[in-house]
């Protein structure tokens, strides 16, 4: 049998197309889950593009469903229960996926909407944690029209956190208020304060600007590929490096900002974790306790 699903074909426009492929067969600790959504994210026409995904894989990364086929083992999930998934070949009809990538969705909670979170706001919610949220912080969110910077505005202000905006154009600044955002800006003209926190999602001189918005002790965290890497995390040291060797991994300098840097991590155990965190407090109501 055979399921239709997205796959990566670099001869294809925008290097996708629709093929049919084998319906998967779980493997130890993982659920068939039958995908009635999915969630297109920037990074996956990126890997269809950047010939990191091999040619007739499938694509994808968010898929939310419902389970029709449990773990052999007995963990995770029954059979009709409604997931959603961080997981790679997302868009297929059917998807093996470890019992470890994905998150029950609450009956109160669309599927349509369960399926934005994964990618997006667990990627914020990893910036604003290694960045280490406090209510006292200024956050200024780069590119916060996106995917990634809208659930960084969402989450840093309910967090009690000032948030700062940093939009292209005021077209793109609609709805950012309403999420939390104490100010949106058009690009960093006129910020003059300094900001605790960068959730940066624009990179290049935009990246640079916003580092020297940076506060000492300050942190920046980008989820961009950087030069190959997966993203980055940075703390501005009270005798800070030039602002390219920010950007320039393989030299660390003695005097300059520590930078971190972290390699992809779809295996990650405290996945779910972070699945639960982004859907527990919509569980409870968007306006409850967090
Ligand atoms: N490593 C990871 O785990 C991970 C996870 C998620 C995302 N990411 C990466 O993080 C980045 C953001 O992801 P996303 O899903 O949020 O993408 P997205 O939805 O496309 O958002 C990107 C945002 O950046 C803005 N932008 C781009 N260039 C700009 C410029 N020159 N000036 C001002 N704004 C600019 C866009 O503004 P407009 O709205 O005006 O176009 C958009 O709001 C991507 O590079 C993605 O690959 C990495």
């Amino acid at each position: 049998m055979s399921v239709r699903a997205l796959v990566v074909d670099p001869t294809a426009p925008g290097a996708v197309r629709l093929a049919e492929v084998s319906d998967p067969t779980p493997g130890p600790g993982q659920v068939l889950v039958a995908v009635s959504h999915a969630s297109l994210n920037y990074g996956d026409l990126n890997d269809a593009r950047s010939g990191r995904v091999p040619e007739g894989a499938v694509l994808g990364s968010d898929a939310a469903g419902v389970v029709v086929q449990a773990a052999a083992d007995g963990s995770g999930p029954a059979v009709g229960t409604r997931v959603v998934a961080l997981t790679s070949g997302a868009f297929a009809e059917r998807v093996a996926i470890d019992v470890g990538a994905l998150a029950e969705v609450p009956k109160a909670l669309d599927l349509a909407r369960a399926v934005a979170l994964p990618v997006a706001a667990v990627a914020a919610l990893r910036s604003l944690r290694a960045a280490g949220l406090g209510p006292d912080k200024t956050v200024l969110v780069t590119g916060a029209s996106g995917g990634v910077g809208r659930f960084a505005v969402q989450l840093a202000a309910r967090a009690g956190a000032h948030v700062i905006a940093s939009v292209g154009s005021a077209a793109r600044g609609k709805g950012l208020a309403e999420a939390g955002a104490d100010d949106v800006l058009i690009g960093l003209e006129g910020l003059r304060r300094p900001v605790d926190v960068v959730i940066d999602s624009v990179g290049g001189p935009q990246l640079v600007a916003a580092w020297n918005l940076l506060s000492p002790g300050g942190s920046v965290q980008s989820r961009l590929d950087l030069r190959g890497t997966r993203g980055l995390s940075a703390v501005r040291d009270r005798r800070p490096g030039q602002v390219p060797d920010l950007l320039r991994r393989r030299r660390r300098r003695r005097r300059g900002p520590r930078v971190s840097h972290r390699a992809g991590r779809r295996g990650c155990p405290h996945r779910r974790d972070r699945l639960a965190r982004i859907l527990g407090p919509l569980r409870r109501g968007l306006q409850g306790p967090a």
